[in-house]
C-alpha cells in the first residue's frame, strides 16, 4: 500500500514542469470535484465556486486506500479550504494536504490554473 502512496507527491507552482490540460471548466460541477487520470495517477480536481478558486489533490484517501476524494464534500475549516472523504469523513486541507481531523498521512496537492476556459494542473512529469 505504501508504494501507491509514494506515487503521489505534492507539486508547488515553482516545481511545475508540465501544465497538463484537464478539460474545459464546464466539465466540473460547481463546488464539486471530478477525477482526472494522468500517467497512472488519479487526481481529484475541485471547482470551489464559493471561493472562486480551483484545487487539485490525489484522489486516493490514505485511510483505506480508496480512490474517492473527488467525490468528497468541499468546505471550510477555520478559513482553510478542505475536502471531506465521502467514506469516513477524514478532512484534508486542499492547500497543504494536511489531515485536519486526525493523523493520517497528508495528501498530495497540485497547482491549478484556468486559462481561456480550460483547466490545467501543474505536474512535475
Ligand atoms: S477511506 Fe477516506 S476516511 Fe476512510
Amino acid at each position: 500500500m505504501q508504494a501507491i502512496l509514494e506515487k503521489y507527491v505534492s507539486v508547488s507552482t515553482d516545481k511545475v514542469k508540465n501544465w497538463v490540460c484537464a478539460g474545459p471548466v464546464d466539465l466540473y460541477p460547481d463546488d464539486g470535484g471530478k477525477c482526472f487520470k494522468y500517467k497512472g495517477k488519479q487526481i481529484a480536481i475541485f471547482s470551489f465556486s464559493r471561493r472562486n478558486k480551483w484545487y487539485a489533490c490525489q484522489n486516493l484517501c490514505p485511510h483505506k486506500f480508496e480512490m474517492v476524494l473527488s467525490r468528497g464534500m468541499t468546505g471550510d475549516a477555520m478559513g482553510e479550504p478542505k475536502v471531506a472523504c465521502p467514506l469516513h469523513k477524514a478532512n484534508f486541507s486542499l492547500e497543504t494536504g494536511k489531515h485536519l481531523n486526525g493523523d493520517l498521512p497528508s495528501i498530495a496537492t497540485y497547482p491549478v490554473e484556468v486559462r481561456d476556459g480550460t483547466v490545467y494542473i501543474g505536474m512535475m512529469d
